[in-house]
């Protein structure tokens, strides 16, 4: 059973050919057409954290498909009012597949090990897939081919920043983050980029201005993600010269800002950049749709290819 937990475990192959299947769709629905590729198909989406663009992404994509999606939040208390493996087996009897938001990576990890449906990854503490798959989309709309370009990063090394380290390097761009020391990778996670692409261009760096010379895509996000509120105070403090601000622009007169969205405008990202001519973020957020869409029928696809064998 193939599942979407990390860009990691896909080849560039497979991330070529949902960002494909997202784009032809996309294009069908621009004329107009939504194919009911899977009807009366259902998604669960559960929600350990708040949402917007998930949310309405996912729900709105199996509307388009023909299908259907259950919101499950705070009433089902993912993980405390029942052991995973057997939420994970309740939910494959009933529904077609599954969508987690979840605070610990392990327990989507753990979900996908029991589940006999495909498992998508709508953010963890550790990864954001769906969000870099819809980055590119984005980047490849503005640029064209996106190989050998230069994507910036400015801030937090996140879950958002590890997926779009992990897409680059499987698709052939530079990938360049200007963070503070203490909030860099950690050894580990910096083995696992290497190991997803060995012979990616990925560079580190302490200096904002360095990691968004050349670039033609600077990204940046909150300081402060879903389950770090308590150390707002100190991260405010930490990012203060990681702002990107049109001085920071100037650098990279090329570059589309671009950000995951929801934006805290006048820390990371000044009101001037991000909502200027060179900012992508709007339909940077439209495309999570499209992007998600094209995970969505490539891992159904699979499931009927796998029950027409049988
Ligand atoms: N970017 C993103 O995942 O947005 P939401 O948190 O609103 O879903
Ligand atoms: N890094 C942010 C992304 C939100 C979409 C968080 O995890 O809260």
């Amino acid at each position: 059973m193939r599942h979407l937990l990390t860009l990691k475990d896909l080849t560039t192959a497979e991330i070529e050919e949902i960002l494909a299947i997202g784009n032809a769709l996309k294009a069908d629905l621009k004329r107009g057409v939504r194919e009911p590729l899977f009807p009366n198909f259902v998604m669960g989406m559960i929600f350990q954290k708040q949402s917007l663009r998930t949310r309405v992404s996912f729900e709105t994509l199996m509307t388009h498909l023909g299908g259907s999606a259950i919101y499950l939040a705070g009433d089902v208390d993912f993980g405390k009012r029942e052991p995973i493996h057997d939420f994970a087996r309740v939910m494959s009897e009933m529904v077609d597949l599954v969508m987690i938001r979840a605070k610990h990576h392990e327990d989507v990890a753990e979900f996908a090990k029991y589940a006999s449906v495909p498992v998508i990854n709508g953010l963890t503490d550790y990864s954001h897939p769906c969000q870099a798959l819809a980055d590119i989309m984005t980047l490849r709309e503005l640029v064209g081919d996106t190989t050998g370009k230069k994507f910036a990063w400015v801030g937090d090394a996140n879950n958002v920043a590890l997926s779009l380290a992990f897409i680059c390097g499987k698709l052939g761009l530079k990938f360049s983050m200007g963070t503070p020391g203490a909030y860099q990778f950690s050894d580990e996670i910096l083995q696992q980029i290497h190991e997803n692409a060995p012979d990616a261009e990925f560079e580190v760096t302490e200096d904002p201005v360095k990691a968004v010379e050349g670039a033609s895509a600077v990204y940046t996000d909150v300081w402060v993600s879903m389950g770090q509120e308590d150390e707002k105070a100190q991260r405010e403090r930490d990012f203060a010269a990681y702002q990107v601000n049109a001085e920071l622009m100037k650098h990279c007169p090329d570059a589309y800002f671009m950000h995951c969205l929801p934006a805290r405008r006048g820390f990371e990202v000044t009101e001037e950049v991000i909502d200027g001519p060179q900012s992508a973020i709007i339909p940077e957020a439209g495309n999570r749709l499209h992007a998600q869409k094209g995970a969505v029928v490539w891992l159904l696809r699979q499931v009927q290819a796998a029950k027409a064998q049988n």
